[in-house]
């Protein structure tokens, strides 16, 4: 049985992982009629699924532990950008506050002795890692390409090769 603590903690964590899926599915829409770029926007709507992955995964948790996931509200994310840049920029920032959240959950786990979501949490800090990481090197290649448009052809025909090479895909 999860304390209340921990079910609103992680109750919180799925609000996160929807307002995530909801956030690269505008940036799919975005890349796919703003900037007409076909492999980001495959990657986006890639990456948005997946988080609703993540999402179902903490429900179906909460609710096996006795606990009751709360389907939160949807909210607006960020819907047009200046640049290709400026996306990538916030899928790292978003990343980033993801795992930070994740590693905040895996501290309360701990102190409330729950070794049981501690454990379940241990899948999210490796996903968080590969996550992270590719964010960052596709950043970096953003900042070498800057605004030369054959190097953003090039980057954006890429994107899916090296997603699967770094990432799992899960
Ligand atoms: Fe589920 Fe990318 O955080």
């Amino acid at each position: 049985m999860l304390s209340k603590t921990i079910q609103e903690a992680l109750n919180k964590q799925v609000a996160m992982e929807a307002a995530s899926s909801q956030a690269y599915l505008a940036m799919a829409s975005w890349a796919e009629i703003q900037a007409g770029l076909d492999g980001v926007t495959e990657f986006f709507y890639q990456q948005s699924d997946e988080e609703r992955m993540h999402m179902l995964k903490l429900i179906r948790y909460i609710n096996e532990r006795g606990g009751f996931a709360v389907v939160p509200p949807l909210e607006q994310p960020i819907i047009t950008f200046q640049s290709l840049q400026r996306v990538f920029e916030e899928f790292l920032k978003h990343e980033v506050q993801v795992s930070e959240s994740i590693n905040a959950l895996v501290g309360l786990s701990l102190e409330e002795m729950d070794f049981a979501t501690h454990n379940f949490l241990q899948w999210y800090v490796s996903e968080q890692i590969e996550e992270e990481n590719l964010a960052r090197t596709l950043n970096d290649k953003l900042e070498l390409v800057g605004d030369d448009k054959s190097g953003i052809y090039l980057f954006d025909r890429d994107i899916m090769v090296h997603r699967n090479a770094t990432s799992k895909g899960e």
